[in-house]
């Protein structure tokens, strides 16, 4: 497995791979890896001849009163399981191949990324959109892999490739659990034992509202419920507990679109996200 740090030489090894027709999948990552993240590398590998992963904690988009600081960091652990899991190269950037001294642009995406997280966190869409931005013009993949647990990032990235005409296939992996059902994340480092055994209620309180309105109960009745649910088992804060249709993330109103339960709320020092499909 090749370690590169610099634009230069990421492009001088990926235009001897297009040289030769290789197709490359790219899977984007902040590092702190998990079973998550190796099967989107297992994704990328299945579909791609060669597998570029990246490793870089973009400060872009994480808000001043946010956990960049705290966020988990160990790369010599990450560039371990990078290895073991096949992954041909690793772009591990400094911060100016990333944003050289000036950098100022940056990518808004419209509607879907101004709600639910959007509305939470105001500027985490433009931070995502632009760091994959950058480093799908560094790495110019065919392919890319994210994961379905940050579902509107999914959605946004999504947009982002139609509307700029960007040519990358955007593949969604599904969450992968805790056997438990907690869904796999890095910021669940975050949770004390206690808060661990309390967590998998989540994606429990989703399944059943997903249950529900297979059979026809009211969505909003069912999330008000929920919300009652998780107050009662001990989550702290919730931002959002609320079915949408699956593709725009608007308020789900037309039957027979399919439609997505989601979720975000706190839980001690850890704030959880998780959706499930109806
Ligand atoms: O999902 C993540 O880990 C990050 O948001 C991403 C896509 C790597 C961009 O920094």
């Amino acid at each position: 497995m090749k370690i590169v740090r610099t634009c230069s030489e990421l492009r001088a090894l990926t235009s001897a791979w297009r040289q030769d027709g290789l197709r490359i999948g790219f899977v984007p990552t902040m590092g702190a890896l998990h079973a998550g993240h190796l099967s989107l590398i297992d994704i990328s590998r299945q579909q791609a001849a060669r597998t570029i992963a990246s490793l870089f904690v973009n400060p872009a988009q994480f808000a001043p009163n946010e956990d960049f600081a705290a966020y988990p960091r160990d790369e010599s652990r990450d560039m371990a399981m990078f290895a073991q899991a096949g992954v041909d190269l690793v772009y591990a950037p400094p911060v100016e191949q990333i944003y050289p001294q000036g950098h100022a642009a940056s990518i808004t995406i419209g509607g879907i990324s101004e709600i639910l997280e959007g509305e939470i966190r105001p500027q985490f869409f433009s931070g995502v959109a632009s760091i994959v931005t950058i480093l799908f013009n560094q790495v110019q993949p065919d392919l890319a892999v994210f994961g379905e647990k940050d579902y509107q990032q999914l959605c946004v990235i999504r947009k982002l490739v139609r509307d700029l005409h960007m040519p990358i296939e955007i593949i969604g992996g599904e969450t992968i659990r805790e056997t438990c059902g907690l869904a796999m994340s890095s910021r669940n480092k975050y949770l004390t034992d206690c808060e661990r055994r309390q967590a998998p209620a989540l994606y429990r309180t989703l399944c059943e509202i997903a249950r529900g309105v297979r059979t026809g109960e009211n969505p909003d009745q069912l999330c008000e419920l929920a919300a009652n649910t998780l107050s009662e088992t001990g989550f702290g804060k919730l931002d959002y507990v609320t079915v949408r249709d699956a593709v725009t993330l608007r308020p789900h109103a037309e039957p027979g679109r399919p439609a997505r339960v989601l979720a975000a709320t706190w839980l001690g020092k850890a704030r959880l996200i998780d959706n499930v499909a109806v």
